[in-house]
């Protein structure tokens, strides 16, 4: 088998922090959600990805051709307007050619392993295998409806949910999906709704299954959500001190990377500080992770996500995201926690 894994779009709400990288590229935890991914799928049988980019994606592609720990066979299908899930399939068809695929889209995390899932797929051989979840908020997502192991309908965001099984952003898939996206039209939002394709399967008589997944699922579509993640991954967080920690005191799970320094802090953790990182005077944690690059005095950063190359001085913060380069300068430390988004580049004087 395949993955097809779907990196294009424009992130629209995780702006401002999606106009200057990818929203594959942003981090959660000590990697970016693209790694968290890749790491997932790595545990599969599968090797050869295909990964859509959209037209910000180009820091992707050179990152996977520097950075490749999991031995993929990558190709990349560039996807120039972000025109429905349905759309990457048609994109990708030659490469795809007539194998199977699993189909990932790239801002949903799991925690769940995909192995089991695969092997029932190449043994059973449905034409499509859908993993579905129960939610609260059905309308947010794609809803199928089952009768016993077989999905009878599915329809996209419907605003009169006949079930709360929502789809969840992985699908396994026979060649006769190619067949099925050829078929459908655009729907009223102007997408190539993979929910239509799937739809098409089902009106045609294929046999269309699902697994029902109890475990942890995010979809990071939004600040919230990407926040949530976050916190879920970092109590997964593995320690591991490389950088130098002097006068400090740590409780908790600390992963400091080679380079960096910490000097003079109350460390809770789950707390991440990557490469070449200043971190004096501060308290950090719990959930807070400090991305490459960064300088940190006299703060103290809860739930917060620090991007490369930021500096920060004097500034109490919780579920804020801090974008890289930001500058951020309090004259007066505070003891009431602010929660801040800042855009790259910006400086702020508080
Ligand atoms: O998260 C699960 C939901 O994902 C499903 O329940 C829905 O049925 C499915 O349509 C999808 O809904 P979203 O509204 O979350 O889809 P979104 O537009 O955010 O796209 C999901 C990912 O696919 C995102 O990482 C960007 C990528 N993408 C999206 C489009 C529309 C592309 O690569 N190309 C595209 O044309």
């Amino acid at each position: 088998m395949k993955a097809l894994l779907l990196c294009g779009g424009e992130g629209t709400r995780l702006r401002p922090f999606t106009h200057t990288q990818p929203k594959a590229l942003l981090p959660l935890g000590h990697q970016p959600i693209l790694f968290h991914i890749l790491d997932t799928l790595a545990a599969t049988t599968i090797r050869e990805v295909i990964i859509i980019i959209g037209p910000n994606g180009k820091p992707i592609t050179e990152l996977l051709r520097r950075t490749n720990p999991w031995g993929f066979d990558f190709t990349f299908v560039d996807q120039p307007v972000p025109l429905g899930l349905a759309h990457t399939v048609l994109l990708a068809r030659e490469t795809l050619g007539n194998t199977p695929f699993l189909m990932y889209l790239g801002d949903n995390l799991l925690d769940e392993p995909l192995r089991p899932l695969v092997n029932r797929f190449v043994c059973e051989k449905p034409d499509a295998l859908l993993l579905l979840r129960r939610v609260k908020n059905p309308r947010h997502f794609g809803i199928a409806r089952i009768n016993g192991q077989n999905v009878i309908q599915v329809e996209e965001k419907p605003e009169h949910a006949q079930s709360n099984l929502a789809l969840v952003g992985v699908y396994l898939f026979s060649p006769a999906i190619h067949q099925a996206v050829q078929a459908i039209n655009p729907s009223p939002r102007g997408e190539l709704e993979i929910t239509d394709a799937i739809q098409q399967l089902i009106t045609t008589g294929k046999n269309v299954t699902y697994h029902l997944l109890s475990g942890w699922w995010k979809d990071t579509g939004t600040i919230a959500d990407f926040l949530a993640a976050n916190q879920y991954l970092m109590k997964k967080l593995a320690p591991g001190v490389d950088g130098e920690v002097k006068k400090s005191t740590v409780k908790g799970v600390l992963r400091i990377a080679p380079g960096s320094t910490l000097k003079n802090c109350q460390v809770l953790g789950p707390v991440t500080v990557g490469t070449g990182c200043r971190i004096s005077g501060s308290t950090l944690g719990p959930y807070l992770a400090v991305n490459d690059g960064a300088e940190i005095v006299d703060c103290n950063l809860s739930r917060t996500l620090v991007l490369a190359n930021a500096h920060l001085k004097g500034v109490t913060l919780t579920n804020s995201i801090i974008g890289e380069r930001v500058q951020i300068n309090a004259q007066q430390k505070t003891a009431a926690a602010r929660s801040l988004l800042v855009g790259a580049d910006a400086v702020l004087e508080l």
